[in-house]
């Protein structure tokens, strides 16, 4: 497929700059679109080509940045600092230090999450012996800041000029760089040395690069791709524009390539990386967020926001909240279920309106139907605690334990102060304060017994 082979190509990732026009505290390239970070996009498109070497340049926030992208776990990764961002040139000098002994340089920005790996083996494509040079190149409906390609008479690529620096005329063109290029390494060493710094943003433009070239008598070939694969995100308009096109494809993916059902996209967020198995149906304004994993023939929606959960096959989880929370198959939530950090709910077992849990483990087909806070706690199989039953987990200093043993029955209104166990298949007594463990098969009534005060009523109104 390719001209070079990948394992002769070192890519650098340019990541080092703030993103002023973000006007944020983070660096650009840590905000997310579709739940992973810009650059841990820019690195998904760069891991196919399994390149022989990859260079993120990091500077902003370079701890933070780098942390980050050694997250994403690829082979042959390391990371140089560029203290000072005097610009895109500037930035791939100081890579060049680390690029190791590479003949090729394949540069790509860190800003530009809606990049495929097939366009940049377009450019692993288009160079040979005698092209040592290619750019990626898309003609936009608005080039607007980014710069603009101007070729000669001949139809080849003759230099770039920034936004800031292009003529009206210039301006009229609406082919624009994509800041992608694959390089002869010496030759990109070479020309990076000549660069200067007169221009609008007093930088040096790795961009004039390729002027220097065609002066030296080297051509640099154009590849043509579709806009929307190389946009650039300067700001959090183009962020959130880049953010519902990873949103669209990922949900076009699912419904043609895996069979999920989407009955309205327009109100259906899910991740990047979420998988959703076949025949499940999302139903409208659900938000399905990064560490999130369906199984087949689940029913999700409406209004369900889920984050980094797992939920089995055949479960219905309906309007509901859920964190770092597993559902298990054919298991049943909501409407109106808030599911906690490390809620783990067994197969079949149901959590209905106005139930919050959170640090508890299920059993199998235990249920827990309405109005009740389960937490920190063990919970058995085929146990149900009834409506409006409490964990009393909190003493105001520190958390305590709850066990229900299986086949247990806990009464309305139980109050369960924590330490305590429940035993197998006792019951509880509705309202009860349970203090003191309940023994297997035992009742635990703790409340005061009803008095009837006969003809109390008559004698009050006298
Ligand atoms: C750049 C190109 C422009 C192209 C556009 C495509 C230049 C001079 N301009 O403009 O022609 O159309 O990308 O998206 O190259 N960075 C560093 N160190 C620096 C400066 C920048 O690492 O000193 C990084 C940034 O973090 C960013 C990337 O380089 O990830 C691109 O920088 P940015 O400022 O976004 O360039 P653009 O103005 O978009
Ligand atoms: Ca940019």
């Amino acid at each position: 497929m390719s001209g070079i082979p990948s394992s002769r190509v070192a890519v650098v990732v340019l990541a080092a700059g703030q993103g002023t026009r973000f006007r944020s505290d983070l660096a650009k390239v840590l905000h997310r679109a579709a739940g992973r970070t810009l650059v841990r996009h820019v690195l998904e498109a760069v891991r196919p080509l399994d390149a022989g070497q990859v260079v993120v340049v990091v500077g902003h926030q370079a701890e933070a940045v780098t942390a980050d992208v050694a997250d994403a776990g690829l082979d042959r990764l390391d990371t140089v600092v560029q203290d000072q961002q005097l610009g895109t040139g500037h930035a791939v000098q100081v890579a060049l230090d680390g690029v190791g002994d590479a003949d090729w340089v394949l540069i790509v920005p860190g800003d530009t999450p809606l990049l495929t790996a097939d366009a940049l083996s377009r450019l692993l494509a288009a160079v040979d012996d005698d092209v040592p040079a290619a750019m990626l190149t898309a003609h936009f409906a608005d080039p607007a800041g980014y710069g603009r390609v101007l070729r000669a008479d001949d139809g080849t690529v003759e230099r770039i000029v920034e936004h800031a620096d292009a003529s009206e005329a210039e301006r009229e063109v609406s082919e624009g760089n994509a800041g992608m290029y694959l390089v002869r390494r010496d030759l990109l060493a070479d020309a990076l040395d000549t660069l200067g710094d007169d221009n609008a943003q007093g930088e040096l433009y790795l961009t004039d690069v390729v002027a220097v070239l065609r002066r030296a008598g080297r051509r640099v070939a154009a590849v043509d791709v579709d806009e929307h694969v190389i946009a650039g995100v300067n700001d959090r308009d183009q962020l959130a524009r880049a953010a519902a096109a990873l949103h669209a494809a990922h949900l076009r993916h699912l419904m043609i390539n895996v069979g999920v059902s989407v009955v309205d996209p327009a109100t259906t967020h899910v991740d990047v990386d979420v998988e959703i198995g076949r025949d499940s149906v999302l139903l409208p304004g659900t938000l399905l967020e990064a560490g999130t994993t369906i199984g087949e023939r689940a029913r999700i929606g409406p209004n369900t926001h889920l984050t980094a959960c797992t939920v089995g096959d055949d479960a219905v989880v309906h309007s509901t909240r859920g964190e770092d929370a597993v559902i298990g198959a054919g298991a049943s939530v909501g409407p109106f279920t808030h599911l906690r950090r490390a809620t783990r709910l067994g197969a079949g077992a149901r959590a209905g309106a106005f139930v919050e849990l959170k640090n508890v483990d299920v059993g199998e087909a235990s249920k827990i139907p309405h109005l009740a806070y389960v937490g920190d706690a063990e919970v058995g199989a085929g146990v149900n605690l009834a409506c409006g039953v409490v964990t009393v987990n909190y003493d105001g200093e520190a958390k305590h334990h709850t066990i229900v043993e299986d086949g247990a029955f806990v009464g309305c209104d139980t109050m369960l102060v924590a330490p305590v166990t429940i035993g197998e298949g006792a019951y509880t007594a509705a309202g009860s304060v349970i203090t003191d463990d309940v023994p297997p098969g035992a009742l635990g009534i703790a409340r005061s017994r009803q008095t009837n005060k006969e003809g109390w009523v008559a004698r009050r109104r006298g």
